[in-house]
């Protein structure tokens, strides 16, 4: 089932996300909505605080970055109760969208590389590293559920000239081809 996506604006988006179960109710059928939802919305990795959920878990697909770095072919993986216990490196900028900010894209600096610890679906824990675009994925995604988004990284005077468009992200003057939840219309 295809979620709506809760856009810029929304108070769901700012909010440090809760741990969850391995009971947590109807898992396997959420994560099948969010992947169903992040394909419809041709995006490489959504979070489940921007299906309205305040939980840790996001998903990740990284597939059509793998014309450019084919490292990441078949990048496919689901966090859960993540911790990114290592960030290192000298920062890099690469331009970041969100399927929660649509039609908006700015240059975020970020370290290239990771090492993070999570649950995968199946509730086994693991500890990986990663670098590159993975890790800039993965870093975009766990700033969701820390209640962080891109905008959040880009210079104040930046963000001042982006204010009206956010603006009407959140009111829903926007034109988007996937299904959204405006916080203001
Ligand atoms: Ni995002």
């Amino acid at each position: 089932m295809i979620l709506p996506i809760v856009a810029y604006g929304d108070v769901i988006l700012k909010k440090e996300a809760k741990e969850i179960e391995k009971d947590y109710p109807n898992l396997d059928k959420l994560i099948e909505n969010m992947y169903e939802t992040m394909y419809a919305a041709e995006g490489v990795g959504l979070a489940a605080p921007q299906i309205g959920k305040s939980i840790r878990l996001f998903i990740v697909d990284a597939d059509p970055f793998s014309e450019d770095e084919p490292a990441l072919k078949g990048f496919k993986k689901t966090f859960i109760n993540p911790i990114i216990i290592e960030e290192e490196g000298k920062e890099w900028g690469f331009n970041e969208g969100c399927l929660s900010i649509p039609g908006i894209r700015e240059n975020v600096n970020r370290k290239p590389k990771i090492v993070i610890e999570y649950y995968d679906e199946n509730f086994n824990l693991v500890e990986e590293e990663y670098e590159g675009l993975a890790a800039r994925v993965i870093q975009h995604e766990y700033d969701h559920i820390e209640g962080v988004l891109f905008t959040d990284h880009i210079n104040p005077l930046k963000k001042q000239l982006l204010k009206s468009r956010l603006n009407n992200i959140s009111k829903g003057n926007v034109k988007v081809p996937y299904r959204m939840k405006f916080p203001k219309s």
